[in-house]
Parts: structure tokens; sequence; C-alpha cells
């Protein structure tokens, strides 16, 4: 079972990092989780371009080594942040058949402000259902994120710890055979 994850930041502190981490620390222990380090090396999508870049070579293939997808965003002026907009446009080619294309997926999201990047999970769920991606219907929004990870990284409030659990469980369960049950 190998889950990729896909954070819209980043910054160096990212809190949406954080998120991926503490999901990460969900997954049985045979799973493999790789934050995709990549993303600031995507180019602006160029349909010209769409065989070329290595850079989008490299994230198709991580995607498409993935069982399960995790994307977690942050919300730049009420909406996706461009660098994972951008992302998700180069991994959406070839269409249909590109790598996304029937992909367990789930998104999360963390922001500053009171609502946890609600609006930025909901278009990104839009997107990755447009790209024709399996995306799990549920929102994980941490509002105020500069309080809700302790300085281990750990997320500080109880139900928001055992959504995020949820949310993972959901996931793999999208997967084919579910991770969690033993074959
Ligand atoms: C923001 N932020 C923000 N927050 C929010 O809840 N709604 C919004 O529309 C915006 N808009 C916005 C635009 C831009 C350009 C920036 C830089 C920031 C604040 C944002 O939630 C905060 O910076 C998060 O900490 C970003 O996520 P990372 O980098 O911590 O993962």
């Amino acid at each position: 079972m190998r889950v990729l994850g896909l954070c819209g930041s980043l910054r160096s502190g990212s809190y949406n990092r954080r998120l991926l981490e503490a999901a990460g620390a969900h997954l049985p222990g045979d799973a493999i989780f790789d934050i995709y380090e990549g993303l600031a090396d995507v180019p602006p999508y160029n349909e010209d371009l769409d065989d070329t870049p290595t850079a989008v070579s490299a994230l198709r293939t991580a995607i498409d080594e993935a069982d399960a997808v995790l994307v977690a965003t942050p919300e730049y002026n009420s909406s996706v942040p461009g660098l994972l907009k951008n992302a998700l446009d180069w991994a959406s080619r070839p269409f249909p058949d590109n790598a996304l294309r029937a992909k367990p997926t789930a998104v999360v999201g963390a922001s500053t402000g009171l609502f946890g990047a609600v609006w930025a999970q909901a278009e990104t769920r839009k997107v990755l259902n447009a790209i024709g991606a399996d995306v799990l219907d549920t929102e994980l929004p941490v509002g105020q994120a500069h309080n809700a990870f302790s300085a281990h990284g750990n997320i500080i409030d109880p139900d928001v710890h055992a959504a995020l659990a949820h949310l993972v469980d959901q996931l793999l369960s999208m997967t084919s055979p579910p991770a969690s049950v033993p074959t």
C-alpha cells in the first residue's frame, strides 16, 4: 500500500504539510507514505508541452504508482492555490486515461482563518471529480491552524484527530482490496 501526499503549500512551516504528516501517522505500519516534493518544479501548464517536462512525468508517475492520493490544501483568496491547481491540470492529461483516473483520493485542509480552507477543499474535490478521480466526499477543515498543532506536530483537538483518522480509514477502504483488511 502506497499513499501519496500532495501539499498545496511550499511554505517551510506549512500547517498543511503538518496535516499530511499527521494523516500519515494513521496509516498501517506496512504502508508507504510519501509527500511529493517536486511540486515547485512543475512548470505552468502548457498544452503544447503536454508530454515534455520531466517534472510532470515524475508527478504523473508518483500518482500512478500510488494506491491512493491525499491532498492537503490551504485556501488562497477563497480558492485553490495556483500551485496545486496547476499540478492537477498537468496530472489530468492525457484525458481521460490520466494517472488520477479512478484513483482513490481525499482532500483535507488547514488555514489560519476560522473555516479551515473549506472552499479550497470543495474546489479541489470538484477539480478531482472533473479529472475522473474517485473522490471521498468528506472534508476535514482545520481552522486557526496556528493553534491546532503541538510542538511535536500532533493535532491538539481530539475531535479533529479522530476525524482525520476516520478520513484516512475511509480513503484506505476505497482502495482495492481495502488496505486496512489483511489479505
Ligand atoms: C491566505 N490565507 C487565507 N486563509 C483563509 O482561510 N482563506 C483565504 O482566502 C486565505 N487567503 C490567503 C491568500 C494568500 C495569498 C495567503 C498567503 C494566505 C491564510 C492561509 O490560510 C495561511 O497562510 C495558511 O497558513 C496557509 O497554509 P500553510 O502554508 O500553513 O500550509
